[in-house]
């Protein structure tokens, strides 16, 4: 099998560069390792940057996305049993974001590849990708038992953190930055209106808590839980206890309780993979960075890698020249590094860190102080939620 772009991995980061390169007129085929319901069911993210709405808007994968998508004008900030709104327009000239899950984006981009194409191929698991240094590059895969090869002149590795297209990257050439957290994120999906018309983020002395949605009738709740934590340690009634105790404020606010039809833990890193690019490997996505999901950034940066790989390959079908192609790690790693810093930033700012002392404490109650009584402070955090432009 031959094509021109072989794009490893159907998530937000494959599936959006399929859809970019096929309205480019750039052939290219998908290969995922698993099946087309589990890619459709993996819960992940929620949120959407506005340049992330845009760019799929502009994509053509907008129309359900402004139908069921949520605007979201600001956050909640909680702390010492108080509520402050962050106003995301207000702090950034007009910027907001759109709750709407990772599930539906990755449905929605199907549906599309599989009325318009390109190819994308379930249950085709990618054994090794080779020859990226020479200008024949193979993608080794294993379909219904059997080995075959898909070769291209480029190859896109978006496939997450457990993927095999970062280990085409000799040793010698990688530079891996990473910081990891003494704690995870017990998260529960619950049949229940979500008690809060806007996420709440609350920094609480038993550990840090988020109310978030998929639909005015799912919430989409977490818990800040000790690393290594089990879903089955916890039952759902402890969980709802000790959410209702985390996010309680003076006021007369309740949190609703409801079915939990999902419990799952989420671990915490910081990790990116430099250079994002070797020879003609293109890595985009988890397969080249992770953030901590405090800052809600992860599929923002998938997005946001694939349209400069997009706007780069078209770049040189078009004029023959590779010049953005060759900046393409460059421009993306300055983005993915203000993500890493913001991500980071709003993690320490509301994680109990089960090694820190009182002096820690104060800093962290010094700094939400300073957000919810000073507007520059809170417009770099409204800045930093709502994302950098895509460029
Ligand atoms: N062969 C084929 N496919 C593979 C292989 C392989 N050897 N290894 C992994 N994959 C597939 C996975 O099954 C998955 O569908 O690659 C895909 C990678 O998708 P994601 O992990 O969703 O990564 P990405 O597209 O970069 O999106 C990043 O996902 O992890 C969340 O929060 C993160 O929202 C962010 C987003
Ligand atoms: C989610 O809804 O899954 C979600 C929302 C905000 C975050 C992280 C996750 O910061």
């Amino acid at each position: 099998m031959r094509t021109s772009v072989g794009i490893v991995g159907a998530g937000p980061a494959g599936l959006m560069l399929a859809r970019l390169l096929r309205l480019a007129g750039i052939d290219c085929v998908v290969l995922e390792c698993r099946d087309r319901a589990y890619v459709e069911r993996r819960q992940r993210a929620g949120v959407l940057e506005q340049g992330t709405a845009d760019a799929l808007r502009a994509a053509g994968a907008g129309e359900r996305l402004d139908r069921e998508g949520l605007p979201h004008d600001g956050i909640e900030l909680r702390f010492g049993r108080r509520r402050h709104r962050v106003d995301f327009p207000d702090l950034t000239g007009g910027r907001r974001v759109t709750v709407y899950a990772q599930t539906e984006v990755c449905k929605d981009l199907i549906a599309l590849a599989e009325t318009d194409g390109p190819p994308v191929l379930f249950e085709a698991e990618v054994l090794a990708v080779e020859d990226v240094d020479t200008d024949a590059p193979r993608i080794r895969f294993r379909r219904d038992g059997r080995e075959e090869v898909l070769e291209c002149a480029y190859v896109a590795g978006c496939d997450g953190f457990h993927g095999v297209c970062r280990a085409a990257v000799p040793a010698a050439v990688s530079r891996v930055h990473e910081r990891s957290y003494p704690y995870a994120w017990l998260g529960v999906l619950a049949d229940v209106p979500p008690s809060h018309d806007e996420l709440v983020y609350a920094r609480h002395d038993r550990g840090f808590a988020l109310l978030s949605m998929r639909s005015p009738t799912v919430s989409r709740l977490y818990l800040q839980v000790p690393e290594g934590t089990k879903a089955e340690e916890w039952t759902d009634e402890e969980i709802w206890d000790e959410l209702a105790l985390r996010l309680e404020t003076a006021d007369d606010w309740r949190l609703e309780r409801g079915p939990v039809t999902q419990k799952s833990v989420t671990p915490m890193r910081s990790y990116v993979h430099e250079p994002m690019r070797y020879g003609r490997l293109f890595l985009a996505g988890d397969a080249a960075h992770i953030v901590p999901p405090t800052g809600a950034k992860g599929l923002n940066l998938a997005v946001g890698d694939v349209v400069v790989l997009a706007r780069a390959l078209e770049h040189e079908r078009r004029t023959g020249s590779t010049e953005l192609l060759d900046s393409y790690s460059a421009t993306c790693l300055r983005r993915v590094w203000q993500a890493e810093r913001f991500s980071h930033d709003m993690t320490a700012l509301l994680h109990r860190d089960p090694r820190a002392g009182s002096f820690d404490d104060r800093l962290q109650l010094a700094r939400l102080d300073r957000i919810t009584t000073g507007r520059s402070a809170a417009a770099d955090l409204a800045e930093g939620y709502t994302g950098l432009p895509l460029g």
